[in-house]
């Protein structure tokens, strides 16, 4: 499959799916307490997303066994919840999640702090964030894929951070994970030119320590190698002809 161009009709279903995603992590971001267990917040977000008649993109995905990716402080992306898992006063917790209406997907990841964290902690979360307006920047026609990456990787290792290079942001459509790769950081390759009417998950994971990851014997969950703090933010947007537009955010919803 090409990379994929999308309609206004389809864009329209995007923005829908987006909407839904943007409700779901603001309540996810309002519920999250300590003492509440990693199982407990994805049967809230599962409940959001089919209270809106959608369904969860991640449940079932290549197996994935939940609808939320619960991810706490060394957790990268992935974290499978538990009931077992209880969330504490300082972690932060990364959320991922997927909502498909219509046959049309949104992904987007939020990295929450809980209760007073490390300023540490903080700044690894704001630096994470602002990563990805600072990618956004180059997601326009003209450039290349690989300026986004770029952008990401400048911003987040100037700021003593740094950005994961096993995972990477992906086009997203009528599938979760469409072409082309969105790294995060700048390689040897260009990739595609951005045109307008794509859709782009772009996805920075940033370490406090080294960039190196492993994968737990779950096969899902993905931590830092050096046990530090990593922090995940995520939306899906759209290519226009003049700035991108933002599709898993909505008026009103601060998250
Ligand atoms: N946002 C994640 C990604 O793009 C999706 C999680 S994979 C799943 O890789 F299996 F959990 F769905
Ligand atoms: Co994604």
């Amino acid at each position: 499959m090409p990379i994929t161009r999308k309609s206004q009709s389809e864009i329209e279903l995007m923005q829908e799916a987006g909407r839904i995603l943007a409700i779901t992590h603001q309540e996810l971001a309002k519920a999250i307490k300590p003492g509440m267990t990693t199982k407990e917040i994805d049967r809230l977000g599962e409940t959001v997303i089919r209270d809106y008649g959608c369904v969860p993109s991640f449940l079932n995905y290549c197996g994935y066994p939940a609808s939320i990716c619960v991810s706490v402080n060394d957790e990268v992306v992935h974290g499978i919840p538990s009931d077992k898992r209880i969330i504490q006063e300082g972690d932060i917790v990364s959320l991922d999640a997927g909502v498909i209406y219509k046959g049309y997907h949104s992904d987007a990841a939020r990295t929450i702090a809980v209760g007073n964290i490390s300023a540490e902690a903080e700044k690894l979360i704001a630096v994470t964030k602002q990563s990805f307006f600072e990618g956004l920047k180059y997601a326009k026609p003209g450039y290349h894929i690989v300026d986004i990456g770029r952008a990401i990787q400048s911003y987040v290792e100037a700021n003593g951070f740094s950005v994961v290079r096993d995972l990477v942001g992906h086009g997203v459509g009528k599938k979760l994970h469409e072409k082309p790769n969105v790294p995060n950081f700048a390689g040897k390759q260009k990739g595609a030119k951005l045109k307008p009417g794509m859709t782009l998950a772009i996805e920075p994971m940033v370490n406090a320590g080294e960039y190196d990851v492993v994968w737990l014997e779950d096969d899902w969950t993905v931590v830092t190698y050096d046990g530090s703090l990593s922090a995940h933010y995520e939306n899906t947007i759209l290519i226009t002809e003049n700035e991108p537009r933002i599709l898993s955010r909505a008026e009103g919803i601060e998250v």
